[in-house]
């Protein structure tokens, strides 16, 4: 419907290897966005202030062991402990725009090994993405751009299964964007992509739920 208080914000995801360029994107957008006049916010998953979250970062920094499924599990709590405020955001006509969600979820979990339905399954019930943007960089490339910090996951191996998980995730809703290209072009086509998905959440696209 046209009607006005239907309108609401749009759940904008950007996903993407370790070193893909993402993180710079998101900010570079939240910008465009603000100078717009749109009312935008930008997050990120692990949300490392909360108490799962630095469970979680001490994983990461490979200060604590964890059992694959526990930091599975740990991840997508992590998620769900945002999913009401993510909601009312969206609702009171916020727009997210969101580096990693479930899909990173799945594809480094899986990556490991563990069952892809097993890691599917606890993402269940949170808040779809009205986009995903997945910017797209051979693991090669990306470990060429160093900068990997010296956390779990950031060695050339690991990156190359991450990505075959991704590309088994990925379906034809997915915006691809070649994460080689000038940040300017990569930009330019990231911006227009997510007006379009704002206009549409504007316009009072129903709140869905994964998956
Ligand atoms: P992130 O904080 O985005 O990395 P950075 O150190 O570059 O800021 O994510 C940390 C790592 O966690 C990254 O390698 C991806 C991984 N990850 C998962 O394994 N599962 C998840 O659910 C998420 C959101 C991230």
């Amino acid at each position: 419907s046209n009607n006005k208080s239907d309108s609401r914000g749009a759940l904008i995801v950007l996903e993407g290897l370790d070193r893909c360029g993402k993180t710079s994107q998101c900010s570079r957008l939240l910008s465009y966005l603000e100078e717009l006049g749109h009312s935008v916010e930008s997050w990120r998953f692990p949300d490392r202030s909360t108490g799962v979250g630095q469970m979680i970062s001490s994983y990461l920094t490979q200060k604590s062991q964890l059992d694959d499924h526990a930091i599975h599990l740990l991840f997508s709590a992590n998620r769900w402990e945002k999913r009401s405020l993510m909601e009312s955001k969206l609702r009171s006509n916020t727009t997210l725009i969101v580096d990693r969600y479930s899909f990173s979820g799945v594809a480094f979990s899986s990556a490991k090994g563990l069952d892809l339905d097993w890691c599917k399954a606890p993402e269940a019930g949170l808040l779809a993405p009205d986009l995903v943007v997945y910017l797209d960089i051979s693991p090669e490339k990306a470990a060429e751009r160093g900068g990997y910090g010296g956390e779990r996951y950031e060695q050339l191996e690991f990156q190359k299964k991450v990505a075959l998980s991704y590309q088994m995730l990925r379906d034809d809703t997915w915006k691809v964007i070649d994460a080689t290209l000038p940040v300017e072009d990569v930009e330019k086509q990231l911006r227009q992509t997510v007006l379009e998905c704002i206009q549409i959440c504007e316009k009072g696209k129903p709140i869905s739920e994964l998956w």
